[in-house]
């Protein structure tokens, strides 16, 4: 009997090992497999992208002045941001192409515009775009890259009143510089962006000439017309200072100022929703089975106290 179970448990034993061994390994698998795809991802290389020597050879009408620049990164921040990344080096949340290795640098102005123009891959194409935009971020894209002189950026603060008429709202930003025995004056002439944040990126709002007066301040005027996120027309407003010469720096506001989002039960309503969201069809049907089925109790009830007061009443008679 001894021997027997000795020798039952041995292969057990070394089966229980062998299990567990390959749990530590699948486990390690498991644990280490996305953190090898994301070093993967990060290193991502593309293929040559040909450029026919047309666009090669086209020039950019655009002077690389500090308003086609700072307009140009206003529209990077927007439109190119979350792949390119913060400084252009191809680390956004999709992996993108470096914009500031010497490969992509050694590219004409006009072999950029055509890949803008084209898009490749996850790479969109912004041919619905102004040219204009185009160059400017060109212009953008070649002014981050640069060799960094010791640019000492300086620091600002923004002071935003937002003010309800009846008739329309208002936003007034008011930047002011920071000297360096820490007083603040007024900062006139100094670009700012005005932004709705919206599901995916954000959303200009103000036009595109939204520079600050010598007081410092630039007034917009919101527009009346815009979706809220919910029900309560909740937006998120964002003033940004996009000048050169300073360190970002951004204001962000809750408001009430977006029109209610409506929920039309043709699309809002849903299987998968929740009681408030289902299909009006659903809520019907599931109505009219549960009113039919209590309408077939009540009566089967009715009925039996029918015969029941028969039968009483012939007891009694
Ligand atoms: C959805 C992600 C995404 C967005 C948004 C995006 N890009 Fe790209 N971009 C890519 C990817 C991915 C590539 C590589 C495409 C390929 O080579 O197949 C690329 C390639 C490029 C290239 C070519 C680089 C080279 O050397 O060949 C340029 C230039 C470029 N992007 C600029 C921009 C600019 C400017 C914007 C904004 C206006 C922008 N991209 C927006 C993903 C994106």
């Amino acid at each position: 009997m001894n021997i027997q179970k000795q020798e039952i448990r041995k292969p057990m034993n070394k089966n229980s090992k062998s299990t567990s061994v390959r749990g530590f390994r699948i486990l390690a698998i498991v644990l280490l497999l996305p953190a090898a795809l994301v070093l993967l991802a990060q290193n991502v290389e593309f293929p040559p992208w040909p450029v026919p020597d047309e666009a090669n050879e086209i020039e950019n009408p655009i002077a690389p002045d500090k308003i086609s620049i700072e307009e140009g990164m206003a529209f990077y921040n927007i439109n190119c941001k979350a792949c390119h990344g913060d400084r252009g080096e191809g680390d956004g949340v999709i992996p993108a192409a470096s914009l500031v290795s010497k490969q992509a640098l050694d590219q004409t102005d006009g072999a950029l515009f055509y890949k803008l123009l084209e898009g490749r891959g996850q790479m969109p194409s912004f041919r619905a775009v102004s040219e204009t935009e185009l160059w400017n971020v060109i212009n953008y894209i070649r002014d981050m890259a640069g060799p960094k002189k010791d640019i000492v950026r300086k620091n600002a603060t923004i002071k935003v009143v937002f003010n309800e008429t009846d008739t329309l709202n208002e936003i007034t930003a008011q930047v002011w510089e920071l000297q360096d025995d820490s007083t603040e004056i007024p900062a006139g002439e100094m670009k700012m962006g005005f932004y709705v944040k919206r599901y995916f990126g954000e959303l200009k709002i103000g036009g595109d000439r939204t520079y600050t007066n010598d007081q410092g301040k630039v007034t917009i005027t919101f527009p009346p017309d815009l979706p809220g996120e919910n029900e309560e027309g909740i937006l998120t407003v964002i003033i940004r200072l996009e000048d050169m010469e300073f360190n970002t720096l951004e204001v962000s506001e809750t408001l009430q100022w977006g029109t209610p989002k409506e929920t039309y039960w043709t699309d809002k309503r849903a299987l998968w929703k929740n009681n408030d969201y289902v299909p009006i069809w659903l809520l019907l049907s599931f109505g009219g089975i549960t009113g039919g089925v209590w309408l077939t109790i009540i009566i089967v009830m009715l009925q039996l106290k029918k015969i029941h007061d028969i039968n009483r009443k012939k007891k009694t008679a």
